[in-house]
């Protein structure tokens, strides 16, 4: 894979349906090297065989990846710095809704797991291993429908689980995650890190049961095509781009609002922090005696 010439990537999470796989496709159509990671290799080489025949400008390689996993997230990094990858865009679209209870192999909520320990799994550790490239853009796919207030016990899935109200926590982490991030890349390596909600468009999200496929289904017909939120996923990253955003939560192409009822530094501080400790580096964040966002910087170092 590796070329000389060129070695920089665009990575984008979740590419084997919905928004992920618009975006891998809408990124190669318009020149870009694409590394479309995730957990169906077939459905992605589908997606990059396709690209090859219609002689896309761009292209698109796979690569595996289950960012609920440290082991698979390792072996992706391990493998993109084997080959010499440069991220310059990394997209983390991998997300689910539940209906149900569910948990990884790892022991935690399958929400929490994958729409908010993934992203920060993954960026740290691509950071870490030196691969985003310096003034990378990291954008993290939120939702305009998050919590407006923190329930620490319902984001990490301690106090059972709620269909609805784990992804609204999960996106309002993602939001909280994105601001601690931000402010911590940015000291390491100007990296930029943005949140965007893609409006709502038809996909697969929340359709793990034969009802909600069904529900998924009828209520598709009324809705956008995936590319409509890749469409608005490349318009943040421009604007992030062109306004040398940093932290910000777009919507609708402008900077949106959060309107949160709670202290966002405090909570932002307390998610980056528990993200390092318990998830990145433990042994090291400890003997460092971070807390808060600064445990992020620890984590990479
Ligand atoms: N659709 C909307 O209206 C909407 C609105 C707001 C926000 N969003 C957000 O947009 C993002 C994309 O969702 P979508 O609507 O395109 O839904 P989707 O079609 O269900 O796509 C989600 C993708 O995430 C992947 N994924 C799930 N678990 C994973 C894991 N452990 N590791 C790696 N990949 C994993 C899925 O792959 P598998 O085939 O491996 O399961 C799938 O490719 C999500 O973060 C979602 O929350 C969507």
């Amino acid at each position: 894979m590796q070329n000389a010439m060129n070695s920089e990537f665009q990575v984008i999470t979740g590419c084997s349906s919905g928004i992920g796989r618009a975006t891998a496709f809408a990124l190669a159509k318009s020149g870009h090297r694409v590394v479309a990671a995730g957990r169906d290799m077939a459905a992605m080489r589908q997606l990059s065989e396709e690209a090859r025949v219609m002689r896309l400008p761009g292209d698109i390689e796979v690569r595996s990846l289950d960012v609920t996993s440290r082991a698979s997230v390792d072996q992706f990094t391990e493998g993109l710095a084997r080959d010499g990858v440069q991220v310059t865009t990394l997209v983390n679209n991998a997300g689910v809704s539940m209906t149900r209870m569910d948990r990884t192999r790892d022991g935690f909520e399958r929400t929490w797991a994958v729409n908010v320990r993934g992203p920060y799994m993954l960026t740290a550790t691509l950071a870490r291993a030196g691969l985003l490239a310096n003034g990378a853009m990291v954008m993290n796919l939120a939702s305009k429908f998050h919590a407006k207030s923190l329930s620490r016990e319902i984001a990490l899935g301690t106090a059972g689980f709620s269909t609805k109200q784990s992804y609204l926590q999960s996106k309002l982490c993602v939001l909280l995650l994105t601001h601690g991030m931000a402010q911590e890349l940015a000291d390491v390596s100007s990296i930029r890190v943005n949140a965007v909600h893609p409006g709502i468009v038809k996909s697969r999200l929340g359709n793990d049961s034969w009802f909600a496929r069904a529900v998924g289904r009828t209520v598709g017909l009324l809705l956008p095509p995936a590319a409509e939120g890749a469409r608005r996923v490349l318009q943040a990253i421009d604007l992030a781009r062109s306004g040398a955003l940093s932290g910000a939560y777009i919507e609708d192409g402008a900077r949106g609002n959060v309107a949160y009822q709670g202290d966002f530094e405090a909570d932002a501080h307390w998610l980056c922090t528990l993200l390092a400790t318990q998830i990145v580096n433990p042994q090291r964040v400890a003997s460092h005696g971070q807390s808060g966002a600064s445990a992020v910087t620890a984590s990479l170092s």
